[in-house]
């Protein structure tokens, strides 16, 4: 019998993509998050020795989206340890050495904690998902949609996803090249994209933000045009949604 992958936050926005790749590929997968069954509870531990039995390869999609992670991810390899896991693929993000944001530290020091774990390891860093960009201008509800005045370059969950498996399925690397999406683009471009795929005609409005976090988006510490690897540029992941 072929062990199990488990996927953390397996009903993520990634993570339910990397579920669904590798359960159409016939490869046994099991997804664990709080919302499984059972569930399973990265900060308390709870349930994580029974979803760690017969694993050998763990994808770590899970994130508490705040500080929290550091914790989460200590639980977790604390658990891969007494487990034996032989292998740990982490997914990141681009420029978080290089862009002051609070949650971009916290994937460091995640990150950070991954390489000193003793666990064999590969970490994949990645551009901003569609989906994000989508989320952002779907929840404003103002008669105009604001976009920061920053280019972004987007890549598609099914992109990462594959190349998630695919490290899954090799030898521990450690940190490998990024993953970046087709094209570097305004967001003013990619918002009025959005807009027309909504069928809206509110006008898109630049916004200039502040701070050294955002003056680093401006220098393009979150882009990696030489990695420009993604397959769906964002037009086409909107016709799809
Ligand atoms: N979004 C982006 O643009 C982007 C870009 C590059 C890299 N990434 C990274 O990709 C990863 C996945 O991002 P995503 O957008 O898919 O996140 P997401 O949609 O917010 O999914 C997070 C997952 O984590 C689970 N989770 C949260 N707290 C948990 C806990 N205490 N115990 C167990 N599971 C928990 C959630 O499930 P429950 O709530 O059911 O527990 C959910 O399945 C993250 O590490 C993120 O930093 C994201």
């Amino acid at each position: 019998m072929t062990p199990p992958i488990l996927v953390t936050g397996g009903k993520g926005t990634l993570g339910r993509v990397v579920v669904r790749q590798l359960t159409d590929a016939r490869r046994p997968v099991r997804a664990i998050s709080r919302s499984t069954t059972p569930p399973v509870d990265l900060l308390t531990g709870d349930g994580l020795d029974a979803a760690l039995a017969e694993v050998d390869v763990v994808i770590h999609c899970a994130t508490t989206l705040g500080s929290k992670d550091v914790v989460a991810t200590e639980k977790l390899l604390a658990a891969a340890k007494t487990a034996g896991i032989k292998h740990l693929v982490y997914i990141s993000i681009v420029g978080i050495d290089r862009v002051p944001l609070p949650y971009y530290k916290t994937k460091l020091a995640v990150e950070r904690r991954i390489e000193d774990s003793g666990i064999p390891w590969t970490t994949l860093r990645t551009t901003q998902f569609h989906d994000l960009l989508a989320l952002l201008w779907s929840r404003q509800r103002l008669p105009v949609l604001f976009y920061p005045s920053l280019r972004f370059q987007p890549v598609d969950t099914e992109t990462v996803a594959a190349r998630l498996i695919d490290l899954a399925g090799s030898a521990p690397a450690g940190r490998v090249p990024d993953l970046g999406g087709p094209r570097v683009e305004k967001a003013g471009d990619l918002a009025r994209a959005y807009l027309r795929s909504t069928g809206s005609r509110r006008p898109a409005v630049p916004l200039w933000l502040p701070g050294k976090t955002f003056a680093a988006y401006r220098r393009g510490e979150h882009l990696t045009p030489e990695h420009a690897d993604g397959l769906v540029d964002f037009d086409t992941f909107l016709a799809k949604s």
